[in-house]
């Protein structure tokens, strides 16, 4: 898949790819907390809420459209925590998000989902809940760029991480390295300098962070701090 490629060489310019997510971040000066990263971070990470498949609401597509049109060049990540997942998907595509990723559990249709985002030129991903089997994703992960595994409960910022989860990208490391898919795999929740390296070590590229990066008072140093946590632990 030309998409997935495409993202594979990205990751493989970094040990790792950060996304920063902005649900963490001030809501009344959003512009201020991205300014904040100082262009450190590699992807800026959307969490869409629907307080139905989560029992919490966040941001919705107005917020993705002034992003694009403030930062015209940034890979914004879009993680959509909505149910049925088909309902929500059009009015993202919308507002050209660089990702779009849906949760497995959101939806009974989510080959024809998936189908939907990839025929509209973003990258797919799809994800999975700390209670879901990764096995599950099989049939579908010839045709996703990227793989979510949520290492806490969706629905809340600045939660515990859920050990268990490091099976799931062992297992998917593995199934990829024996296939020829080429999804990126992404973990989210509870991560930050005190565990990056270990779970980058296992197999995850793309680390998400909300509290760790904006509920310091420099993001930008969080961000270069674990980038050396990750580079530390692989010389
Ligand atoms: C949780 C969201 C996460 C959240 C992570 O449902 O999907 O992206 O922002 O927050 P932290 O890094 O604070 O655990
Ligand atoms: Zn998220």
């Amino acid at each position: 898949m030309a998409g997935s490629l495409q993202l594979m060489n990205l990751k493989k310019e970094k040990d790792v790819l950060i996304a920063a997510s902005l649900l963490s971040a001030d809501v009344l000066n959003m512009a201020t907390s991205i300014d904040s990263l100082g262009g450190e971070e590699d992807w800026l990470h959307l969490d869409i809420m629907d307080g139905h498949f989560v029992p919490n609401l966040s941001y919705g597509p107005s917020l993705l459209k002034a992003l694009r049109k403030k930062y015209p060049e940034s890979f914004i990540d879009v993680h959509i925590m909505v149910e049925p997942a088909e309902d929500f998907v059009d009015m993202f595509l919308d507002e050209q998000p660089s990702a779009l990723t849906i949760h497995l559990e959101a939806t009974s249709h989510i080959h024809r989902v998936l189908q939907k985002i990839k025929k509209a030129g973003c990258f797919a991903g799809v994800s999975i809940s700390p209670g879901t089997s990764p096995e599950l994703l099989c049939p579908i992960l010839n045709m996703v760029d990227i793989v979510l595994i949520m290492s806490v409960n969706p629905g809340y910022g600045g939660q515990s991480f859920i050990p268990e989860v490091l099976e799931k990208v062992k297992f998917l490391a593995q199934y990829r390295s024996l296939s020829k898919d080429n999804f990126l795999i992404e973990m989210d929740g509870g991560l930050g300098p005190h565990n990056i390296a270990e779970v980058v070590a296992k197999g995850c590229d793309v680390v998400v962070a909300g509290n760790a990066i904006f509920g310091q008072s420099n993001p930008r140093e969080v961000i270069k701090i674990m980038r050396s946590k990750v580079a530390e632990r692989s010389v």
